[in-house]
């Protein structure tokens, strides 16, 4: 019987794939204020600049590859039954060639009906326009978590770590719930491997290795570990 591998992955999983994360130096909180781009307040306030703000993360992650991280991670899914949940809004992890994958946060490259949150589209390109309808007629915003709306996958995503042999967990601050608290769902005793260049809030258990190195060279750190 494979074991199941849970990778639980932040922004730092894409960092050396040139996207910014959001908390550390230079990260996107330190240029936005999230309140004015990314909650349903901004969006009603101004719509064309919570657009704008997307827009661009859309350009960027259209520029954007897969690292050596996300490949690794697919690559694993040769030995292990491996579910990515990620808080990430990209689809690096897609295009790296993971096959499960959960987006607890949203995905930057889909868009859904202001009124028919069931109707959910591939955006084509980067740009979302004022004017940009659903089927019905109705405005279409970014398919992102905004900062007050409720997490919809995290019992699925609680589900998947509660099942978990192997929980790794890379490339996050642990700062925002309920996705941070996914750690504390993990089954008793499983080895949980926690890589980061800086030491994330997590209180330090015998079963907790922490592996102080960027995504792709403490993934690959972590491989060896695994399958030898
Ligand atoms: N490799 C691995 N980890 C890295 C790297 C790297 N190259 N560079 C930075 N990190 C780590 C940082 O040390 C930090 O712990 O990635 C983490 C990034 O933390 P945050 O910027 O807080 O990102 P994240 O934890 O994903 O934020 C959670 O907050 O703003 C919301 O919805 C947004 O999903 C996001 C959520």
């Amino acid at each position: 019987m494979r074991k199941k591998l849970v990778i639980l992955s932040g922004a730092g999983m894409s960092a050396e794939s040139g996207i910014p994360t959001f908390r550390d130096m230079g990260g996107m909180w330190e240029k936005y204020d999230v309140t004015e781009v990314a909650s349903p307040q901004a969006w009603k306030q101004n719509p064309q600049l919570v657009l704008d703000f997307y827009n661009q993360r859309r350009k960027k992650l259209l520029e954007s590859h897969p690292n050596k991280g996300h490949i690794i991670i697919s690559e694993l899914e040769k030995y292990f039954d491996v579910y990515v949940v990620t808080q990430n809004v990209d689809d690096l992890h897609e295009r790296a060639g993971s096959s499960n994958i959960l987006h607890l946060h949203g995905e930057l490259r889909k868009v859904r009906s202001t009124k028919y949150p069931n109707l959910i589209y591939e955006l084509p390109g980067w740009e979302l326009k004022l004017g940009d309808l659903c089927d019905k007629g109705a405005q279409l915003r970014p398919h992102i978590v905004w900062f007050g709306e409720s997490v919809d996958k995290i019992t699925d995503a609680q589900q998947i770590v509660k099942v978990a042999d192997i929980l790794v967990v890379v490339g996050t601050s642990l700062n925002v719930y309920p996705a941070a608290g996914l750690v504390h769902f993990a089954p008793k005793n499983i080895p949980i491997y926690v890589i980061d260049p800086t030491k994330p809030t997590l209180v330090s258990e015998n079963n907790i290795t922490f592996i102080t190195e960027k995504a792709s060279v403490g993934l690959e750190k972590l491989k060896e570990m695994l399958i030898t």
